[in-house]
């Protein structure tokens, strides 16, 4: 199994990182004031430290497999063609990225009345944002690709908290996931844990679609396509709550207000699990790195999180935290609701 492993991830790594050097080569170099750089800058860890932050990554992941704490979908033929048609409609879409970088435009979308401002934006310049099927479907290239093919990897980790409850409460339980997206993390949740009830929540419905295409097999899931801030469901209805990605993506108050929902459709002693950037301080290897993030792309919340104490801000929503992981440049917590 490890060399099984250890070949898929090399495999991966050079796919990406070969994309990441292309597009950083590329692009309009980004504008950073060389007589007065900010504090950060100077302290940026090298490709070597970030290799090697990343290789301890991958290495403990092995472990876990090799322990058969969960195992990761088999790779097939079709995953091959998308990696190919994903690699070129990736190159086609760059130029549009890099224009709306280099003339510092987020907000090339329509108005809608039923979607908030401050999700109205093209997220790291995006083409269309969140709002259509394109966007979706580059998606996940688009994040393997920042992350140097890590980012499944670094998803995984939300399963450590989740396999320990399962085991103490058998499978047969609620699962709510808030911000799915396009989905790809939900395929690796059904593969380890098939009897979960799962629900798929977003508030993009064209990522929802794009996401149920993908798990159209797991006959069983749900999708709702709502706000995590004004969740359509009952008091108590889940025994776990699961969120990747979102976090970073709104504004302070809007995540209080999530956790809130969180608080009331969770069951007593129920689970969230958040898995979400490293936050100043997790790492200082990286911290650097975290403070050049929204200054590389369109993050216009990202800072406010990196310092924010989301242990405290659940707290008062009465959700304990129990469980704290890095993952590279990734963080799972695990509250339990009191
Ligand atoms: C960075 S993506 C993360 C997607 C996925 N969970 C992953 O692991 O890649 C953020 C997702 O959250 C969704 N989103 C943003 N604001 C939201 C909100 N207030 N409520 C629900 N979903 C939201 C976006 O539409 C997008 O699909």
């Amino acid at each position: 199994m490890s060399l099984a492993y250890l070949l898929g991830q090399s495999t991966k790594f050079v796919w990406y990182s070969t994309h990441y050097l292309i597009s950083f080569k590329y692009a309009t170099p980004i504008k950073i004031d060389r007589e007065n750089p900010p504090p950060f800058f100077k302290k940026m860890p090298s490709g070597k430290k970030l290799f090697y932050e990343m290789l301890k990554l991958f290495n403990e992941e092995r472990k876990l497999i090799n322990q058969k704490k969960y195992k990761i979908p088999k790779t097939n033929v079709k995953d091959f063609t998308n990696a190919f048609k994903g690699s070129f409609n990736f190159f086609m879409d760059l130029p549009k990225i890099d224009k709306r970088r280099t003339q510092n435009k987020f907000n090339d979308l329509e108005e809608d009345k039923d979607l908030p401002k401050y999700f109205l934006r093209n997220f790291h310049y995006q083409t269309d944002g969140y709002l259509t099927e394109n966007s979706a479907n580059l998606y996940e290239f688009q994040v393997e690709t920042l992350f140097s093919g890590s980012a499944a990897t670094m998803r995984r980790f939300s399963m450590i908290p989740m396999i320990d409850f399962v085991k103490s409460k058998g499978e047969n339980l609620s699962f709510l996931d808030i911000g799915t997206g396009s989905g790809e993390f939900i395929k690796t949740i059904k593969y380890n844990f098939p009897k979960l009830n799962v629900t798929c929540s977003d508030i993009s419905k064209a990522y929802l679609d794009v996401a149920k295409k993908k798990l159209k097999n797991f006959l069983d899931i749900k999708f709702n396509n709502c706000k995590g801030e004004d969740l359509p469901f009952k008091d108590k209805s889940f025994d776990i709550i699961n969120s990747v990605y979102l976090f970073h993506e709104v504004p302070s108050a809007i995540r209080s207000k999530i956790f809130s929902e969180i608080s009331r459709v969770l069951k007593k002693d129920g689970i969230f699990i958040l898995t979400d950037s490293l936050q100043l301080g997790d790492n200082h290897i990286l911290d650097p790195l975290l403070e050049f993030f929204p200054y590389s792309t369109h993050e216009p919340y990202y800072s406010k999180f990196i310092r924010e104490d989301l242990v405290n801000t659940a707290k008062k929503f009465n959700l304990k935290m129990y469980y704290s992981k890095n993952a590279y440049l990734t963080k799972t917590l695990a509250f339990k609701k009191i």
